[in-house]
Protein backbone atom coordinates (compact mmCIF):
# COMPACT_ATOMS: atom_id res chain seq x y z
CA UNK A 1 0.00 0.00 0.00
CA UNK A 2 2.98 2.31 -0.55
CA UNK A 3 2.37 3.62 -3.89
CA UNK A 4 -0.74 5.87 -4.77
CA UNK A 5 -1.67 3.55 -7.39
CA UNK A 6 -1.83 1.01 -5.12
CA UNK A 7 -3.92 3.11 -2.64
CA UNK A 8 -6.06 3.81 -5.47
CA UNK A 9 -6.51 0.34 -6.21
CA UNK A 10 -7.77 -0.89 -2.72
CA UNK A 11 -10.77 -3.51 -2.78
CA UNK A 12 -13.91 -2.90 -1.41
CA UNK A 13 -15.10 -5.12 0.57
CA UNK A 14 -18.35 -3.75 2.38
CA UNK A 15 -21.71 -1.97 1.74
CA UNK A 16 -19.84 1.74 2.03
CA UNK A 17 -16.72 1.26 0.78
CA UNK A 18 -18.28 2.09 -2.88
CA UNK A 19 -20.10 5.42 -1.51
CA UNK A 20 -17.02 6.66 0.59
CA UNK A 21 -14.55 6.47 -2.90
CA UNK A 22 -17.28 8.10 -4.73
CA UNK A 23 -17.19 11.09 -2.48
CA UNK A 24 -13.48 10.58 -1.81
CA UNK A 25 -13.21 10.10 -6.08
CA UNK A 26 -15.14 13.23 -6.59
CA UNK A 27 -14.02 15.79 -4.37
CA UNK A 28 -10.29 14.71 -5.78
CA UNK A 29 -11.98 15.12 -8.98
CA UNK A 30 -13.62 18.42 -8.43
CA UNK A 31 -10.21 19.38 -6.62
CA UNK A 32 -8.22 18.67 -10.19
CA UNK A 33 -10.73 20.07 -12.21
CA UNK A 34 -10.35 23.48 -10.18
CA UNK A 35 -6.65 23.56 -10.05
CA UNK A 36 -6.20 22.70 -13.94
CA UNK A 37 -8.36 25.53 -14.58
CA UNK A 38 -6.90 28.14 -12.09
CA UNK A 39 -3.21 27.32 -13.66
CA UNK A 40 -4.41 27.28 -17.26
CA UNK A 41 -6.06 30.87 -17.06
CA UNK A 42 -2.87 32.21 -14.75
CA UNK A 43 -0.89 31.12 -17.49
CA UNK A 44 -2.55 32.62 -20.35
CA UNK A 45 -3.04 35.62 -18.71
CA UNK A 46 0.51 36.19 -17.16
CA UNK A 47 1.53 35.55 -21.00
CA UNK A 48 -1.29 37.71 -22.79
CA UNK A 49 -1.35 41.05 -20.22
CA UNK A 50 2.78 40.83 -19.54
CA UNK A 51 4.11 44.47 -19.45
CA UNK A 52 4.36 45.94 -22.32
CA UNK A 53 1.91 43.40 -24.68
CA UNK A 54 -0.48 45.26 -27.06
CA UNK A 55 -2.84 43.37 -25.70
CA UNK A 56 -6.58 45.59 -25.45
CA UNK A 57 -7.17 46.17 -21.65
CA UNK A 58 -11.07 47.74 -21.94
CA UNK A 59 -13.07 48.58 -18.85
CA UNK A 60 -14.82 46.03 -16.81
CA UNK A 61 -18.30 45.05 -18.54
CA UNK A 62 -20.18 43.71 -15.27
CA UNK A 63 -20.05 45.30 -11.45
CA UNK A 64 -17.52 43.68 -9.79
CA UNK A 65 -20.63 43.52 -6.89
CA UNK A 66 -22.18 41.65 -8.92
CA UNK A 67 -19.51 39.38 -10.03
CA UNK A 68 -18.38 38.13 -6.71
CA UNK A 69 -22.36 37.78 -5.09
CA UNK A 70 -22.35 34.87 -8.15
CA UNK A 71 -18.79 33.56 -7.50
CA UNK A 72 -19.15 33.27 -3.64
CA UNK A 73 -23.20 31.70 -3.99
CA UNK A 74 -22.13 29.14 -6.76
CA UNK A 75 -19.21 27.66 -4.46
CA UNK A 76 -20.94 27.73 -1.63
CA UNK A 77 -23.89 25.95 -2.67
CA UNK A 78 -21.39 23.38 -4.70
CA UNK A 79 -19.84 22.73 -1.09
CA UNK A 80 -22.74 22.65 0.71
CA UNK A 81 -23.91 19.74 -2.11
CA UNK A 82 -20.58 18.04 -0.74
CA UNK A 83 -21.71 18.61 2.60
CA UNK A 84 -25.09 17.06 2.80
CA UNK A 85 -24.08 14.28 0.17
CA UNK A 86 -21.50 13.19 3.24
CA UNK A 87 -23.44 14.17 5.79
CA UNK A 88 -26.11 11.48 5.16
CA UNK A 89 -23.14 8.78 4.38
CA UNK A 90 -21.85 9.59 7.69
CA UNK A 91 -25.21 9.00 9.87
CA UNK A 92 -25.93 5.86 8.37
CA UNK A 93 -22.51 4.68 8.61
CA UNK A 94 -23.08 5.63 12.85
CA UNK A 95 -26.30 3.68 12.94
CA UNK A 96 -26.18 0.36 13.28
CA UNK A 97 -29.08 -1.06 11.82
CA UNK A 98 -31.22 -3.30 14.20
CA UNK A 99 -30.31 -7.01 14.42
CA UNK A 100 -26.33 -6.67 13.82
CA UNK A 101 -24.29 -9.26 15.11
CA UNK A 102 -22.83 -7.52 18.29
CA UNK A 103 -19.01 -8.23 19.20
CA UNK A 104 -17.14 -6.72 21.79
CA UNK A 105 -13.88 -5.14 21.97
CA UNK A 106 -11.15 -4.54 24.23
CA UNK A 107 -8.17 -2.26 22.71
CA UNK A 108 -5.47 -2.55 24.73
CA UNK A 109 -1.50 -2.08 24.51
CA UNK A 110 -0.94 -3.36 21.77
CA UNK A 111 -3.56 -5.46 20.92
CA UNK A 112 -7.03 -6.65 19.84
CA UNK A 113 -9.10 -8.51 21.74
CA UNK A 114 -12.82 -9.57 20.88
CA UNK A 115 -15.37 -11.32 22.01
CA UNK A 116 -17.62 -13.45 19.64
CA UNK A 117 -21.94 -13.17 21.05
CA UNK A 118 -21.36 -16.59 22.22
CA UNK A 119 -18.30 -15.76 24.50
CA UNK A 120 -15.19 -17.21 22.31
CA UNK A 121 -12.38 -15.26 22.69
CA UNK A 122 -9.94 -14.02 19.69
CA UNK A 123 -6.82 -11.72 19.70
CA UNK A 124 -5.88 -9.71 16.81
CA UNK A 125 -8.20 -12.03 14.38
CA UNK A 126 -11.65 -11.08 13.95
CA UNK A 127 -13.91 -13.34 12.41
CA UNK A 128 -16.92 -11.98 10.96
CA UNK A 129 -19.82 -13.35 8.45
CA UNK A 130 -20.55 -11.77 5.02
CA UNK A 131 -23.52 -10.26 4.53
CA UNK A 132 -24.73 -9.64 7.66
CA UNK A 133 -24.35 -5.99 9.85
CA UNK A 134 -21.44 -6.45 12.31
CA UNK A 135 -21.65 -3.92 15.11
CA UNK A 136 -18.39 -3.62 17.12
CA UNK A 137 -19.03 -2.37 20.67
CA UNK A 138 -15.46 -0.96 21.84
CA UNK A 139 -13.59 0.09 24.60
CA UNK A 140 -10.26 0.84 26.09
CA UNK A 141 -8.19 -0.73 28.68
CA UNK A 142 -5.68 2.09 28.61
CA UNK A 143 -4.83 4.89 26.16
CA UNK A 144 -6.61 5.93 22.75
CA UNK A 145 -6.48 3.09 19.67
CA UNK A 146 -7.89 3.81 16.80
CA UNK A 147 -9.77 0.67 14.81
CA UNK A 148 -9.11 1.13 11.28
CA UNK A 149 -10.34 -1.47 8.34
CA UNK A 150 -8.92 0.20 4.97
CA UNK A 151 -10.74 -2.75 3.05
CA UNK A 152 -14.07 -1.87 4.17
CA UNK A 153 -13.57 2.11 4.64
CA UNK A 154 -14.34 2.06 8.35
CA UNK A 155 -12.36 3.85 11.07
CA UNK A 156 -13.57 4.49 14.57
CA UNK A 157 -11.13 6.10 17.80
CA UNK A 158 -11.11 3.59 20.53
CA UNK A 159 -11.41 5.77 24.00
CA UNK A 160 -11.16 4.48 27.29
CA UNK A 161 -13.25 5.32 30.15
CA UNK A 162 -16.20 5.52 27.09
CA UNK A 163 -18.01 2.31 24.92
CA UNK A 164 -17.99 3.60 21.34
CA UNK A 165 -19.52 1.37 18.34
CA UNK A 166 -18.81 1.28 15.04
CA UNK A 167 -20.73 -1.41 12.29
CA UNK A 168 -20.39 -2.77 8.77
CA UNK A 169 -21.29 -5.36 6.33
CA UNK A 170 -18.31 -7.52 4.43
CA UNK A 171 -19.56 -8.02 0.93
CA UNK A 172 -16.99 -10.60 0.06
CA UNK A 173 -15.20 -13.48 1.69
CA UNK A 174 -11.16 -12.92 2.55
CA UNK A 175 -8.94 -11.60 4.65
CA UNK A 176 -8.61 -8.00 5.53
CA UNK A 177 -6.05 -6.17 7.42
CA UNK A 178 -7.28 -4.01 10.81
CA UNK A 179 -4.93 -1.22 11.61
CA UNK A 180 -4.57 0.98 15.05
CA UNK A 181 -4.18 4.45 13.52
CA UNK A 182 -3.72 6.33 16.88
CA UNK A 183 -0.41 6.38 17.95
CA UNK A 184 -0.48 4.37 20.94
CA UNK A 185 3.27 3.78 22.26
CA UNK A 186 5.96 2.07 21.30
CA UNK A 187 4.64 -0.94 19.27
CA UNK A 188 1.82 0.93 18.49
CA UNK A 189 3.04 -0.21 14.52
CA UNK A 190 2.80 -3.66 15.54
CA UNK A 191 -0.70 -3.38 16.67
CA UNK A 192 -2.18 -4.81 13.58
CA UNK A 193 -4.76 -7.58 12.83
CA UNK A 194 -6.48 -9.19 10.45
CA UNK A 195 -10.33 -9.21 10.04
CA UNK A 196 -11.39 -12.95 8.49
CA UNK A 197 -15.25 -12.51 6.80
CA UNK A 198 -16.82 -16.12 6.18
CA UNK A 199 -20.21 -17.04 5.03
CA UNK A 200 -22.61 -16.99 7.61
CA UNK A 201 -22.64 -21.02 7.70
CA UNK A 202 -19.09 -21.39 7.70
CA UNK A 203 -18.80 -18.20 10.26
CA UNK A 204 -21.60 -20.38 12.39
CA UNK A 205 -19.41 -23.31 12.27
CA UNK A 206 -16.46 -21.35 13.47
CA UNK A 207 -18.27 -20.08 16.39
CA UNK A 208 -19.73 -23.18 17.87
CA UNK A 209 -16.62 -25.03 17.46
CA UNK A 210 -14.89 -22.46 20.23
CA UNK A 211 -15.40 -22.13 23.97
CA UNK A 212 -19.13 -22.19 23.58
CA UNK A 213 -20.98 -20.75 26.48
CA UNK A 214 -22.44 -17.55 27.32
CA UNK A 215 -20.67 -14.60 27.94
CA UNK A 216 -22.26 -13.71 30.58
CA UNK A 217 -20.98 -17.71 32.26
CA UNK A 218 -18.36 -15.89 34.71
CA UNK A 219 -21.20 -13.07 35.43
CA UNK A 220 -22.18 -14.76 39.30
CA UNK A 221 -18.49 -14.77 40.34
CA UNK A 222 -18.07 -11.46 39.15
CA UNK A 223 -20.61 -9.74 41.18
CA UNK A 224 -19.80 -11.68 44.22
CA UNK A 225 -15.93 -10.55 43.21
CA UNK A 226 -16.58 -6.62 43.05
CA UNK A 227 -18.78 -6.78 45.73
CA UNK A 228 -22.09 -6.03 43.92
CA UNK A 229 -23.72 -8.80 45.74
CA UNK A 230 -23.00 -7.23 49.22
CA UNK A 231 -25.70 -4.62 48.43
CA UNK A 232 -27.74 -5.63 45.71
CA UNK A 233 -28.52 -9.07 47.07
CA UNK A 234 -31.99 -9.82 49.47
CA UNK A 235 -30.06 -10.16 52.46
CA UNK A 236 -27.65 -7.29 51.15
CA UNK A 237 -25.87 -4.96 54.43
CA UNK A 238 -27.29 -1.92 52.07
CA UNK A 239 -30.58 -1.10 50.98
CA UNK A 240 -29.87 -0.39 47.36
CA UNK A 241 -32.35 -1.57 44.12
CA UNK A 242 -32.81 -4.88 43.27
CA UNK A 243 -31.52 -6.13 39.96
CA UNK A 244 -33.81 -8.49 38.87
CA UNK A 245 -35.74 -8.07 35.84
CA UNK A 246 -34.26 -4.73 35.49
CA UNK A 247 -32.99 -4.61 31.93
CA UNK A 248 -35.48 -3.16 29.87
CA UNK A 249 -37.43 -1.51 32.03
CA UNK A 250 -38.69 2.20 32.64
CA UNK A 251 -36.19 2.76 35.87
CA UNK A 252 -38.01 5.72 37.96
CA UNK A 253 -35.34 8.21 38.77
CA UNK A 254 -35.13 10.44 41.94
CA UNK A 255 -36.51 13.91 40.80
CA UNK A 256 -38.58 12.78 38.45
CA UNK A 257 -38.88 10.89 35.31
CA UNK A 258 -38.06 7.63 33.89
CA UNK A 259 -34.50 6.38 32.37
CA UNK A 260 -35.34 3.02 30.13
CA UNK A 261 -32.35 0.23 31.44
CA UNK A 262 -30.54 -0.39 28.49
CA UNK A 263 -26.77 -1.55 28.28
CA UNK A 264 -25.60 1.71 28.67
CA UNK A 265 -27.62 2.52 31.26
CA UNK A 266 -26.13 -0.47 33.20
CA UNK A 267 -22.49 0.08 32.14
CA UNK A 268 -22.84 4.14 33.42
CA UNK A 269 -24.62 3.47 36.83
CA UNK A 270 -21.92 0.85 37.50
CA UNK A 271 -18.81 3.33 36.47
CA UNK A 272 -20.69 6.73 36.90
CA UNK A 273 -23.15 5.53 39.53
CA UNK A 274 -24.69 9.20 40.65
CA UNK A 275 -25.14 10.16 37.18
CA UNK A 276 -28.50 8.37 37.90
CA UNK A 277 -29.97 7.98 41.19
CA UNK A 278 -33.00 5.20 41.42
CA UNK A 279 -36.04 6.90 42.75
CA UNK A 280 -36.23 6.48 46.41
CA UNK A 281 -32.60 5.44 47.16
CA UNK A 282 -29.63 7.01 48.73
CA UNK A 283 -26.63 7.62 46.31
CA UNK A 284 -24.30 5.21 48.29
CA UNK A 285 -22.86 3.64 45.51
CA UNK A 286 -19.42 4.11 45.01
CA UNK A 287 -17.63 4.26 40.87
CA UNK A 288 -16.32 1.00 39.53
CA UNK A 289 -14.33 3.50 37.11
CA UNK A 290 -10.94 2.05 37.28
CA UNK A 291 -11.72 -1.23 39.57
CA UNK A 292 -13.25 -3.31 37.10
CA UNK A 293 -11.72 -4.07 33.37
CA UNK A 294 -13.69 -3.56 30.58
CA UNK A 295 -13.55 -7.24 29.86
CA UNK A 296 -14.84 -7.83 33.06
CA UNK A 297 -17.58 -5.01 33.05
CA UNK A 298 -19.02 -6.45 29.43
CA UNK A 299 -19.63 -9.96 31.14
CA UNK A 300 -21.01 -8.36 34.20
CA UNK A 301 -23.99 -6.64 32.07
CA UNK A 302 -24.30 -9.37 29.90
CA UNK A 303 -24.48 -11.02 33.45
CA UNK A 304 -27.49 -8.32 34.40
CA UNK A 305 -28.93 -9.04 31.50
CA UNK A 306 -29.75 -12.32 32.11
CA UNK A 307 -31.44 -11.54 35.69
CA UNK A 308 -34.64 -11.55 33.54
CA UNK A 309 -35.81 -8.63 31.63
CA UNK A 310 -38.92 -6.33 30.99
CA UNK A 311 -39.00 -7.06 27.58
CA UNK A 312 -37.45 -9.68 25.76
CA UNK A 313 -33.70 -9.04 24.28
CA UNK A 314 -33.62 -9.53 20.82
CA UNK A 315 -32.20 -12.45 19.72
CA UNK A 316 -28.83 -12.99 18.27
CA UNK A 317 -28.01 -14.86 15.13
CU1 LIG B 1 -3.16 0.99 19.55
CU2 LIG B 1 -1.93 2.42 18.14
Amino acid sequence: MSTPAAFLALEQASTVAGKVDLIGGTLLAVSLVVVAGLLAVNLYFIVRYRRGSPAPRPPLQISPGKLEAAWTTGTTLVFLGFFFWGAQLFVRMERPPPGATTIDVAARQWMWDFRQPNGRREFDTLHVPVGVPVRLRMTSEDVIHSFYAPSLRVKQDVVPGKTVSLWFQVTKAGTFTLFCSEFCGSKHAAMVGQIVAEPADRYAAWLAAGNPGSIARRGPALFVRYGCAGCHSPGGSVRAPPLERVYGSEVPVAGGGFVHADEAYLTDSILLPEKVVVAGYQPLMPSFQGVIPPGDLVELVAYLKTLGSASPPPARP
